[in-house]
């Protein structure tokens, strides 16, 4: 856990004008991040300086003769394990350079595993609040554990799959972090997304009105703003049924979301025995 610490930007109160956010990134692949920020959003939050991403290469501070990273696990068993000392020499390095723009030098340094903490909107939201944030991508079997335990602070995956590196992990956090940044995307697109109220989105339509014989909704051509919007909140409210009824249980819904949802056959946890369960499930 983050807890109050130099790491916090400071919130957009008038005092704080510099909203940039810093990425270290500590990789043995530094090339592999050439193309996802070179291109749309994450590009031009680059060139206009709200974020920064400084890519450290981990084999740079390998200093046997072959710049060896890696090397065979204690124990025996398949793959190689990252070594500890070139992987904390640059952690180390890492967290001791002078920030020419004043970022803090006590960022959470995260590391990208997947046996990390679950990725989701909640935590890239609390990391977006970090000045800084130093990522490092695991590669091999794993990293040495002693390393975890004496430099890592938090670790996160990105799903229930097995990538070759957490590289591609890394520009995942780094693209859902960043476009939290103040000046990134516009602050509306932010608001009324998924995830952050807990229900899917409702569909979109652009012109033609009619496509290959599909009309768009009428109600959406009628020009009557609380029709749109009720017909969206329970477009999200079915799809959100249908897909993640998971995510229903965490869902900010109002009385009328529950009205709508019972008549799609939503068993309401917080009415009859389903509230009784639901209370016993909770503490
Ligand atoms: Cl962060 N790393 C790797 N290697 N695989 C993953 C992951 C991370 N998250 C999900 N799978």
């Amino acid at each position: 856990m983050i807890g109050l610490s130099p790491w916090r930007r400071r919130n957009a109160t008038g005092l704080c004008y510099n909203a940039a956010m810093r990425f270290d990134v500590l990789t043995l692949f530094p090339g592999m991040f050439a193309g996802p920020l070179n291109e749309s959003i994450l590009k031009r939050a680059i060139q206009a300086g709200t974020i920064n991403v400084v890519l450290h290469d981990i084999r740079a501070y390998a200093t046997d003769r072959h710049r060896t990273t890696d090397d065979a696990p204690y124990g025996g068993g398949a793959g190689m394990v990252m070594k500890p000392e070139p992987l904390a020499a640059c952690i180390r390095a890492v967290l001791s350079m002078a920030p020419e723009t004043g970022e803090p030098s006590q960022p959470p340094v995260i590391l990208m595993t997947p046996d990390g903490e679950p990725f989701t909107q909640r935590i890239a939201a609390e990391l977006a609040t970090c000045a800084r944030l130093v990522l490092v991508c695991g590669r091999y079997e794993g990293v040495d554990e002693r390393v975890r335990e004496a430099l890592i602070d938090r670790e996160i995956s990105i799903g229930d799959y097995v990538l070759t590196g957490g590289e591609l992990a890394a520009m995942v956090v780094i693209d859902a972090v960043a476009r939290l940044v103040p000046g990134v995307i516009d602050a509306e697109s932010i608001a009324d997304e998924s995830f952050s109220d807990g229900l899917l989105e409702y569909p979109q339509y652009t012109r033609p009105a009619v496509w290959e014989g599909r009309a768009v909704p009428p109600v959406l051509v009628s020009g009557h703003h609380g029709e749109v919007a009720q017909w969206r909140r329970r477009e999200r409210l079915q799809r959100t049924l249908e897909r993640r009824p998971d995510l229903l249980t965490r869902a900010a819904l109002t009385e009328a979301d529950r009205a709508y949802l019972r008549t799609l056959g939503w068993n309401d946890p917080t009415v009859g025995e389903g509230a009784e369960h639901s209370a016993a499930t909770k503490s």
